[in-house]
């Protein structure tokens, strides 16, 4: 069987879901949507596809099974829901969407379309970050107490000048938490369980953008454990995301997708060594390792195949994103916030 592939963005990330999808076997890219035409046919002459710059006319084109949004932020529930309308089935890049309001009706657009939805996070395919999964939920960590999470990067002034819609409330919705922040809050919601209550300040202190490129909040987990997390892309020159865990049982530290340390009582097996990722997230947002996004493709492939849910399906997608509106919303009041 042969999967044909429309991609929507025609930017950095789609050059990514480009060489993805080229490197699985079966898969062919039909047709790339996007606002720049130069950027687009440049794609289109190198992986292959029809370019278009009319969307209407990108979602009549045949054969299409699936799309792939990379295109902003903001724009991931209006063209998803279009493309779920035509009947293909959805892979949008994370966030799912800018608010749960507008993830909602994607989300309801394609159950009553009746298409796959996925959200691209990667870590969740991740060798090591899924051993880590399974030692928690088989209780290795114990009763989970505490969690430090840290995502200290950097992304220069061209970072933002080059692509407008970054750091604005419009487009991308907020800055460091929503965009770069939101894969390490998914990781945390998908290892520790819901998040009952937060405190956060955020500020805007060195790049020159509408949104945070600065955010701290101390959570509470439904379990008890408590949290905290800082997300920056102002922290020169960027060093990778650290995320330690500590339960009744001892500690893992995890930097960038690598186990650097398992102090448990209970000795695990040891960690894979094998594909992990090569990408500098710490300095750029270009994923050119691209086999994180691969194995996403993949298992989004056979979920449609198999008719099961993907490894983050709507549901699970929207999960950072309330999340994260109740991280803005409590940095905006002085006391905790009940999240809903
Ligand atoms: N999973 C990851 O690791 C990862 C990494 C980077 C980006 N992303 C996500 O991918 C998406 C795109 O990010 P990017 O870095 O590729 O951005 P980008 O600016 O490089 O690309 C976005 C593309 O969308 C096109 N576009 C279509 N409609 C537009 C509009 N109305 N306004 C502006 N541009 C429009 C632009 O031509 C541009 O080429 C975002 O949602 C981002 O969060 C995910």
């Amino acid at each position: 069987m042969t999967f044909h592939i429309g991609l929507i963005g025609g930017g950095n990330i789609t050059e990514t879901h480009a060489r993805a999808a080229r490197a699985i076997p079966g898969v062919e890219i039909s047709a790339i949507n996007g606002t720049n035409a130069e950027k687009i046919a440049r794609l289109c002459c190198e992986h292959g596809g029809t370019p278009y710059q009319d969307f209407a006319a990108f979602l009549k084109h045949r054969p299409i099974d699936l799309v792939i949004i990379g295109s902003p932020s903001g724009l991931h529930a209006t063209q998803g829901i279009a493309a779920a309308r035509q009947g293909l089935h959805v892979l949008t890049e994370k966030p799912i969407e800018i608010s749960t309001a507008r993830a909602d009706i994607l989300i309801e657009a394609a159950k009553q379309s009746k298409v796959h939805l996925g959200v691209i996070f990667q870590d969740r395919l991740k060798p090591h970050i899924r051993q880590l999964k399974n030692w928690v939920d088989q209780g290795l960590l114990g009763k989970l107490l505490l969690v430090d999470a840290r995502v200290k990067w950097y992304r220069p002034p061209e970072y933002y000048a080059s692509s407008r819609w970054r750091g604005t409330l419009a487009l991308d919705g907020g800055g460091a938490l929503i965009n770069q922040g939101v894969h390490t809050v998914d990781l945390l919601l998908w290892l520790l369980g819901d998040v009952v209550r937060v405190q956060a300040r955020t500020a805007t202190q060195l790049h020159k953008i509408e949104a945070e490129d600065t955010a701290v909040a101390i959570l509470e987990f439904a379990s008890g454990a408590l949290g905290i997390f800082h997300s920056t892309t102002a922290d020169y020159p960027g060093y990778p995301r650290r995320v330690e865990i500590s339960g009744s049982e001892g500690t893992v530290i995890l930097e960038h997708d690598r186990i650097i340390a398992a102090n448990l009582r209970n000795t695990p097996a040891a960690t894979e060594s094998a594909a992990l990722d090569e990408n500098q997230s710490a300095s750029t947002a270009v994923v050119s390792d691209f086999r994180g996004h691969q194995a996403v493709l993949e298992d989004f492939l056979q979920a449609i195949q198999h008719n099961r849910a993907p490894a983050c399906d709507g549901l699970e997608g929207r999960r950072s994103i309330a999340l994260i509106e109740s991280i803005y919303c409590a940095a905006k009041t002085p006391d905790r916030v009940v999240t809903v």
